[in-house]
């Protein structure tokens, strides 16, 4: 087999980034294609499947039609914990997909309260509506009982190949993988109420599972893994010490933790960075369950324009002015696991203006980032040195350096946002030439920009006081609601 372009495609929550990755000369060739997920009132949060499949399809097309050459394999990445029944007979989707944000699952969650320990021991994951395996149990209890219920990339993979297989990364996200044996745990199955299903495979994220025809000539899929850990890849392969943050729909950092499990002390998820070749990666992960998705709230609110709008609002004043954003708008997640936490904005008077709005948000994600920093820290014993950053928000650089000042180190950011789809490219490039070694797959790490810390640490240590202040308020507010 020889080496050549790779189709890498990243199947995301708000859409599907698809981009052509020449082991010469980069990227060739790019697409993109949206995704609409519906907010409905009670925390939940649908797509269509059909929108997954067919954003997948086009954007991975139109990669290919922009490059002009042809490609040797495919590599597909995935949002990790959203999930859907369907027909392994014929593919069709039974229910919408319920995504990763979606809250209904706590009522399953609730009811496995006593076996929390247990599982979270077994799985490496805590009990929280956010993963696959409580949203599985929810369909089939509220939904149907028929065909499979599996992750969108299962359901995605099906559609393109036909096998009926999962990565252990994405199998890792559901809280039925045994986080030591990297196997379906049949206790947590039955714990679940699950132990029934047919489940898809558990594969390498290079094992080449099929071929597809969805993007014209035939083009075998040798690439599968979960967008986070995807990212994690393309950001660390060079420095296994290297944390990363993707500022995408949410935030999610993660770092590696070797070839053994290391259970989270502080708070954080341990789950498969990847499994390559036979051999496991562990990482640790932590999320900020809304970023792009509060921009997108703040937006729609008429308080900006969009994105782009974050560096001229919010640099149009030199502070919060005294407001104080917990983005918890879909709850909160790692090191706190309150799902049923509500956002909030405190100080605000007359003069509170959008810039000040805009900057509480930045300072809020940054914020939370920096628990999660800290979590990471203290779970390997050792302090974090710099963090690499990717996502379409490092394209704000008063986000970007809201984060390093808050976090009192230097915040390196990727020279593609789309370090998601390098990654699971490179994985691709691993299935499809046998013999490849991870660092001849993923290019070396070279930040296009780098922001310092400009703040002293004591006016760090006061925003970070406040925001946690706030923090703790909201928690205890939604545990006496509760
Ligand atoms: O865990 C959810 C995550 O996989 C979603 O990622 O890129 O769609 O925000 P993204």
């Amino acid at each position: 087999m020889t080496g050549g372009p790779v189709l890498a495609v990243d199947q995301g929550t708000s859409g599907t980034k698809a981009l052509v990755l020449c082991p010469e000369r980069g990227v060739i060739g790019s697409g993109t294609a949206p995704v609409r997920p519906r907010h409905l009132p009670g925390g939940l949060v649908e797509v269509d499947p059909r929108e997954l499949y067919d954003s997948v399809v086009a954007a991975g097309r139109a990669a290919l039609a922009e490059a002009g050459t042809p490609v040797v394999a495919v590599g597909l990445a995935n949002q990790g914990e959203t999930v859907l029944a369907w027909d392994p007979a014929t593919g069709a989707p039974l229910t919408g997909a319920l995504v990763w944000q979606d809250r209904r699952a706590a009522s399953v969650c609730a009811g496995l309260g006593a076996h929390a320990e247990r599982l979270r021991h077994l799985t490496g994951l805590p009990l929280d509506p956010y993963f696959a395996a409580p949203k599985m149990a929810w369909i089939r209890r509220h939904a149907t009982g028929a065909g499979v219920v599996t992750t969108s990339d299962a359901w995605l993979v099906h559609r393109l190949t036909g096998a009926f297989v999962t990565d252990a990364a994405t199998a890792g996200r559901t809280g039925l993988l045994d986080l030591d044996t990297v196997a379906w745990s049949e206790t947590a199955l039955d714990l679940y109420g699950l132990g029934a299903e047919r489940l898809p495979r558990v594969v390498d994220c290079d094992t080449p599972v099929g071929t597809t025809n969805a993007f014209g000539p035939p083009l075998p899929l040798t690439g599968l893994l979960v967008d986070q850990q995807a990212a994690l890849l393309a950001q660390s392969a060079d420095d296994p010490a290297a944390a990363k943050c993707t500022y995408g729909t949410g935030a999610f950092l993660l770092a590696q933790t070797g070839p053994e499990p290391r259970r989270a002390a502080s708070g954080l998820v341990s789950c498969v960075a990847w499994r390559l070749g036979g051999q496991v990666a562990h990482c640790l992960d932590g999320q900020v369950y809304t970023v792009a998705s509060a921009v997108r709230w703040l937006t729609d609110l008429g308080v900006i324009a969009g994105a782009e709008a974050i560096d001229p609002v919010g640099g149009a004043v030199p502070d919060s002015g005294g407001v104080t954003f917990v983005p918890a708008l879909a709850g909160l997640a790692a090191p706190w696991w309150r799902g049923d936490a509500r956002g909030s904005l405190t100080g605000l008077g007359l003069d509170t203006t959008p810039g000040h709005l805009v900057r509480a948000l930045c300072e809020g994600i940054a914020a939370q980032v920096v628990e999660l920093a800290g979590a990471v820290a203290a779970d390997r014993g050792a302090p974090l040195t710099s963090l690499r950053a990717d996502g379409g928000l490092t394209r704000s650089a008063l986000l970007m350096q809201t984060q390093a000042d808050l976090l009192q180190l230097p915040v390196e950011v990727s020279s593609l946002p789309d370090a998601t789809a390098l990654g699971v490219g490179a994985v691709a490039r691993l299935g499809h030439e046998p013999g490849l070694t991870l660092r001849e797959a993923v290019p070396e790490w070279k930040p296009a920009a780098v922001y310092e810390p400009r703040v002293p640490a004591d006016e760090a240590a006061a925003r970070l006081a406040r925001f946690r202040a706030e923090v703790s308020a909201l928690v205890d507010r939604a545990a006496a609601a509760s």
